[in-house]
């Protein structure tokens, strides 16, 4: 009964799905229609030409998340984002409401393919991007469509492939260049072909070098308030925040260099569980850089910093060491803000340890409290040895508490075998599930299979050489 149950329900979003897809097309066919025909986007109003290009954007947006879900499962659709690409696509189109009257390619094609890249450094989400506009625009002048459709494209394909294998703000200016070089380059074939003539490629170069540059000064002006307001961290924005000449990251390789090197082991273990998943796997890399950084505050309070001193909770009471220690996601979060780290970054920093229970004290607590006398017994109160939360809300903070809690118990082992490992493993994974931990994440249980798989497999090759040495040691 319950499989047929659960037939029917997939049958409905089967159903769904296709109904979806089928309203997104129509939209995007009506909506392009009333655009091209009867009257051209040049001869409208402009309060009709925006509810024409919001609907547009709308349209876009409907179709562009769908082709993801097809082929980009990486990426995460948020109604912000959602909102952020109607934009996109308004702001270009709205250009070209006022730009296409002086030049067909002052209209910031690239600008907006570059915003884009930027934002998801997703090359197949920016390719249907340039394709899309590329069209609308060209249709603009439906008697040399194909003449504007291939110029168009050319530029902002250029520029993809140009900024693919790294997206840098300081490189976008010439990358724009280049594009626009690109688009020049087409322009001329067209012309020694016959099908345009040189009065068209001298204006048309001269716009469309001045719309490359000036909409590159635009994008890295706007970037940082696109990123704060969309609540989105750009690839170039963490390769930033990655790179170990960063003063943060400084700091806590020379104040906390324990901390420092279980954050880079952390991260290794984050990035390859999180492209197992295909979530962002750079997020996670960089969150994972960041995830200790209150314990700055605090260092010798923490085991990997105590190597060549004495334990200080062996001067302090369980509680006491306990809020010590459940303060560094405080710390950490203060200091995030106050070097300013992207907000994803903060999150990560507050969600690390969600609101689990900080087992060692808390039994510390109740062995020497159960050993003490009547009258200096105190209440067990395990509020007392719980990390404040929240819990983790996305797959890449959830992968970060995951790799944390499975790198420090690993390295407590004392005879690691693979076998050990595994179990070990698989049973803080299950601890975290069975309390809770993960329950406001959207991670799917058969992508936190993949994640212990993962972990499992990356942490089993960091120690590798120890366990083997442990192995042959027994013979
Ligand atoms: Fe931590
Ligand atoms: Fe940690």
């Amino acid at each position: 009964m319950a499989f047929k149950k659960n037939k029917v329900w997939q049958d409905f979003l089967r159903k769904t799905d296709a109904i979806e897809n089928l309203i997104g097309l129509l939209w995007f066919v009506v909506s392009s229609a009333i655009i091209v025909w009867p009257s051209s986007l040049l001869d409208w109003q402009w309060p009709r030409a925006l509810a024409m290009i919001m609907l547009n954007g709308g349209a876009l947006g409907l179709i562009i998340n769908k082709i993801l879900t097809m082929h980009a499962r990486s990426i995460i659709f948020t109604r912000r984002i959602f909102i952020l690409l109607a934009l996109i696509s308004c702001a270009a189109l709205l250009a070209a409401n006022y730009l296409l009257p002086l030049n067909p390619f002052l209209v910031p094609v690239t600008a907006a393919v570059a915003v884009y890249g930027f934002i998801y450094g997703n090359r197949s989400v920016a390719i249907y991007l340039t394709i899309y506009l590329a069209f609308v625009l060209a249709l603009q002048n439906p008697e040399n469509w194909f003449y504007f459709f291939t110029v168009y494209t050319s530029q902002g394909l250029f520029l993809i492939q140009l900024s693919s294998s790294r997206l840098e703000r300081n490189s976008l200016a010439y990358s724009a260049l280049l594009s626009a070089l690109a688009g020049i380059g087409t322009m001329f074939l067209f012309c020694l072909l016959g099908q345009s003539d040189i009065h068209i490629l001298h204006s048309g170069a001269a716009a469309m070098l001045f719309s490359a540059l000036t909409s590159t000064v635009i994008i890295i002006g706007l970037l940082p308030y696109i990123e704060d307001i969309f609540y989105i961290v750009t690839p170039t924005k963490l390769l930033e925040l990655a790179s170990p000449n960063n003063p943060l990251l400084k700091r806590l390789l020379m104040e906390a260099p324990g901390t420092y090197h279980h954050s880079l082991t952390v991260a290794n273990l984050a990035e390859a569980a999180t492209e197992a998943i295909n979530g962002n796997a750079l997020l996670s890399r960089v969150g994972a850089y960041y995830h200790d950084i209150g314990k700055i505050k605090r260092p010798l309070f923490f085991v990997e910093n105590q190597h060549a001193f004495d334990n200080p909770h062996n001067q302090l009471t369980p509680q006491m060491s306990a809020m010590i220690i459940i303060s560094h996601v405080k710390d950490g979060a203060a200091l995030g803000k106050e070097y300013k780290l992207p907000r994803p970054i903060i999150d990560i920093i507050q969600q690390h340890h969600g609101d689990s229970v900080m087992s060692y004290f808390f039994h510390t607590f109740k062995e020497t409290n159960e050993k003490a006398t009547e009258s200096e017994k105190t209440t067990v109160n395990e509020a007392d040895f719980r990390y404040h939360g929240p819990k983790p809300h996305t797959k890449e903070a959830a992968i970060i508490m995951l790799a944390d809690s499975c790198e420090a118990a690993v390295r407590t082992l004392e005879k690691p075998t693979p076998s050990r490992v595994n179990n070990l493993i698989s049973r803080i994974i299950k601890d975290k599930i069975d309390n809770g931990q993960l329950d406001d994440s959207p991670l799917t249980f058969r992508e936190i299979s993949k994640i212990r798989v993962s972990l499992q497999q990356t942490i089993g090759n960091m120690f590798h050489n120890r366990i083997a040495y442990n192995d042959k040691s027994k013979d």
